[in-house]
Order: C-alpha cells, then structure tokens, then sequence
C-alpha cells in the first residue's frame, strides 16, 4: 500500500466534505437577494461533493501519479473557495451585507480551513514534511485557534434563554483561549521548547480539554437533532464541528504515538 495514496485519500475525503457543508452554511447565512452569491456557493457545494465522491472512488492501489495529479486539481478549487471566503468576508466588513447570517468570525474561521486543506495538499505532493516538534506545535496552533472559535461560534448560536449551555460555552472558549496562549508561548520559546517531557506534557492538556469539548459538542449535536433545546444552529452544523474535534484529537494521537517511538508510519504534518 503506498502512504502517499492512503494519506492523500484520507485527507481529501475529511476536507472535501468540511468545505461541501461550509458551501451550505455560507449559503444559508446569505440574504435572498444576494443570488450571485448563493449561486457561487451552490456552484462550491457540487464542486465538493464531485471531489469528494471520486476520492472515495479511488483506493489505495490507485496510481500514485493519479493521485499527484488529482491533489492538484483539488488543492487549485480550495483556492477557489478560499478567494470567494475572503471576498464574502471583505463584504461583511464593509457592510455591504447588512441582515446576512454569517457572523464574520466564521467566514474567516472556514477560510483558514481552507487554507489548511490548500497547505495539507501542496505538502503532500512536495513530499515535505515538516520536523516532528515543529509539526506537534504548528497543528495544535492551528486546531486550538479552530476550537477556540468553535466554542465562541456554539454560545453565539445557542438562544440566549438556554442560559446553563452558553456558560458552559463560554468556559469551553475561555479554556481554548488559555490553551492557544500556552502554545503560542511554547511557539515562541523554539526550539529550547522542543523537548520530549514537554511536548509531551502539551499534548496531554491538549487532549484533555479537546476529548472534553468533543463530548460537550457531541450533546450538543444529539439535543439539537432531537429539537430538545433552542438555537439557530443548524443540525449539520452540530455535527460538523464535532467531526473537526474528533479529527484534531486523532491528529494528537498520532503525535503521541510518534512522540513515544510507537509508530514508524509518517505524521501529519504542519501546514
Ligand atoms: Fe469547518
Ligand atoms: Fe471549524
């Protein structure tokens, strides 16, 4: 089996979905008159789900050079979709969109993911993986940021009346706060930061917090399924922030792993 093929795959079925649904939410939060944007979103949202409905098309005994050649294609429309992001953003801060439902924080939050998934792609098929400590660093930067934005996002949408779930959103975006200020200070004490003991000790505060924020997420998602509680959030939604912290703790795993010498296979690495 060639891991190139197999990570490659793994990664663009994961983020070819997330940038499908980031269609739809965008969608969703635009007003009626504004159809030049709905359809450019429309037009994102089957982009997607071709791209993601050919990855689960391949396998992992697909051509390697295929796949170098498909990681392009999709790498050149989250590009797409990055551009259009920011231009949705640059019209919610101009006020041009005066009534629209996307809260500016979100539209800037999914075009960092984008930008991750575009970064992913390009180091895939450079074969240029960052060294391991600066990876542990780099994607928890990154995915504490996405946490931390995720909790904000959740007390936001709640209705103001479910006063018990926005304290506790608002101590999950309180503790993801801490948490990225932690990793940013062991960021800017590279590299005399870069031991084993506290990498390690890292990714265990890491983890405990994101397994925590994935239960409350998960909850979340099931109350909102079953319209036991009051909120703006769409279903899809629910599950879809859930799935990214499901992803960020596998991603910690996997360093944890490598960290201790137990696994010899590549590491995701930084953007
Ligand atoms: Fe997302
Ligand atoms: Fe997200």
């Amino acid at each position: 089996m060639d891991a190139f093929v197999a990570r490659s795959l793994e990664e663009i079925r994961f983020w070819a979905r997330i940038m499908k649904e980031h269609s739809l939410f965008l969608r969703l939060g635009f007003r009626c008159e504004d159809t030049q944007l709905i359809q450019e979103a429309n037009g994102f949202y089957a982009v997607f789900e071709g791209i993601e409905a050919r990855a689960h098309a391949f396998t992992a005994a697909t051509d390697p050079q295929q796949i170098r050649a498909f990681n392009a294609e999709v790498h050149n429309a989250v590009s797409h979709i990055w551009v259009f992001k920011r231009k949705v953003l640059g019209l919610i801060l101009t006020c041009q969109l005066p009534g629209a439902n996307n809260f500016p924080l979100l539209v800037d939050h999914v075009s960092r993911e984008a930008n991750y998934f575009r970064n992913r792609l390009a180091e895939l098929n450079n074969g240029r993986l960052e060294p391991l400590p600066d990876a542990i660093i780099d994607e928890n930067v990154f995915f504490l940021k996405i946490m931390a934005d995720h909790a904000k996002f959740i007390g936001h949408l709640l209705d103001p009346s479910e006063r018990k779930l926005v304290d506790q959103a608002r101590e999950f975006s309180n503790d993801f706060d801490q948490l990225l200020w932690q990793a940013q200070d062991l960021s800017s004490m590279r590299p005399q930061s870069q031991t084993k003991p506290l990498l390690s000790q890292f990714l265990d505060q890491n983890r405990v917090s994101v397994a925590s924020l994935r239960d409350f997420k998960k909850t979340a998602r099931d109350l909102i399924e079953a319209c036991r509680i009051k909120s703006i959030i769409h279903p899809l939604l629910a599950d879809h922030v859930y799935r990214e912290a499901v992803h960020f703790l596998a991603i910690i795993d996997l360093f944890e792993q490598a960290l201790t010498g137990q696994a010899p296979t590549p590491l995701p690495a930084a953007h």
